[in-house]
């Protein structure tokens, strides 16, 4: 599971949150430019790593990377060949999709309302430094979601970007005020219909001058939080219609106060994004030391499977027609009619755990070997036995969202999964 700050995993629609920094997690549904900026903190080795994944996704719409440059087999890599494949799909960029369908009602939103002053990104290198994903966001040094069990690393000063806020301390030095950065983000987790370890997010950023709080009587924080507020509400709006909806204090690194924004749909208090007035050293580092600002991150897997009715975050990877072929350009609100659901089956496995054992790690073997077959992993039994040995017993789900899978190929799979556990986990089957 993804430990983040624990501070975890948005409560949204049993979704899981896009937020690393929120705590709770799975009490419900629990993500044009330059490709990387001259100012960017980013070596230049990784700029040349950069350029060439950009230029590739340019030149072949998207996937063709060199892989050595982004899966290694080295102890400071930990990015396999499921995730390299993901990268440059850009969903998106797609405008029939429902990722990319529900990012062009957000921008929609936002050109309406503010006269088409935010600048939107969103084909930003997902290829960032540590510096970017980390420390320009002020997440403290010890903050879990650095772990190599959270994130993607490429080497030990470059990451599968965790979240689209690894953009704000560069698009504010470029001098950028208003902006809505919209890309795929990268997280080691746990299996379920509603984590996928790649998912996209939009990050929304408004920087204030003192012209603009001053004559409204309210000191600066006061007046970027009450403008946060009553710009996404109107989104909420605009994305679910005339909805309740509430605010929870919570926390961020880089935001003071920090809030989320749940609404009441079907029943459910979902949780829609995370939000905040910008830590004033945030600003001030990046050349705003008079301003003030406020900023949102939103997930819209999370977003998308609630407005669109999608059952299983897999099938936003799903090149099937009758998954596709749903979906218009420009129309938010059709509904998904899943094409019948095929069975699943579950298989058991059981084994003692060592100290270096975590569910992320076991996920990730699982995925390497049956990718998007696999439906869920959940740990079913769990004990210490008198001499200290822990044992764990999960059960694995596999499912396909496009056919019937047959016992053969499924034994197939397990054995392979019993093996490859077994030799990179260094655990013992019981
Ligand atoms: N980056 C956060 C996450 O992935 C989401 C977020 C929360 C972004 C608050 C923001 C913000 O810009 O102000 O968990």
């Amino acid at each position: 599971m993804a430990t983040a700050f624990s501070l975890a995993h948005y409560t949204l629609f049993s979704l899981r949150t896009s937020s690393l920094f929120l705590h709770r997690r799975r009490n419900a549904f629990n993500h044009f430019s330059v490709p990387f900026s001259s100012s960017s903190s980013l070596s230049t080795t990784d700029k040349r790593k950069c350029r060439r994944l950009v230029v590739s996704i340019l030149e072949l719409g998207g996937v063709k990377i060199a892989k050595d440059d982004v899966v290694r087999d080295d102890p400071t890599n930990n990015v396999p060949d499921t995730i390299f494949s993901k990268l440059g799909m850009q969903l998106h960029r797609r405008n029939q999709h429902p990722i990319g369908i529900l990012k062009n009602a957000i921008y929609e939103y936002f050109d309406t309302n503010f006269s088409t002053k935010f600048d939107k990104f969103d084909e930003l290198c997902p290829l960032v430094s540590v510096k970017q994903n980390f420390d320009d966001v002020l997440v403290p040094a010890d903050h879990v979601s650095r772990s190599y069990n959270d994130t993607y690393y490429v080497d030990s000063q470059t990451v599968l970007r965790c979240h689209t806020s690894a953009h704000q301390a560069e698009l504010l030095r470029e001098g950028h005020t208003h902006f809505l950065v919209t890309g795929d983000v990268y997280r080691r987790d746990s299996i379920d219909s509603t984590h996928y370890p790649v998912f996209h997010q939009m990050e929304g950023f408004r920087v204030f001058s003192p012209d603009e709080w001053e004559p409204s009587g309210l000191d600066a924080t006061s007046y970027a939080a009450e403008d946060l507020k009553k710009c996404l509400e109107g989104l909420a709006r605009h994305l679910f219609g005339a909805v309740e909806m509430r605010w929870i204090d919570t926390y961020f690194p880089f935001t003071n106060p920090s809030f989320e924004l749940e609404i009441y749909f079907k029943e459910n208090w979902l949780e829609v994004l995370g939000c905040g007035v910008t830590e004033q050293e945030i600003l001030r580092r990046n050349g705003r030391p008079d301003n003030v600002a406020w900023a949102f991150g939103l997930g819209l897997e999370r977003l998308a499977m609630v407005l669109f009715d999608i059952p299983d975050i897999r099938l936003f990877w799903s090149n099937d027609e009758r998954f596709i072929s749903q979906f218009c350009s420009g129309q938010l609100g059709i509904k998904f009619k899943p094409f019948s659901k095929y069975p699943p089956c579950y298989k058991d496995m059981s084994f003692w755990i060592n100290e270096s054992f975590t569910e992320n790690n076991l996920c990730e073997v699982i995925r390497g070997v049956a990718g998007d077959l696999v439906e869920e992993v959940s740990l079913i039994d769990n004990f210490t036995n008198k001499k200290g040995m822990t044992s764990h017993c999960y059960r694995i789900a596999y499912r396909s969202m496009e056919r019937s899978l047959t016992d053969e190929e499924i034994n197939d799979l397990q054995w392979n999964v019993r093996e490859q556990v077994l030799n990179k986990l260094n655990v013992v089957l019981r």
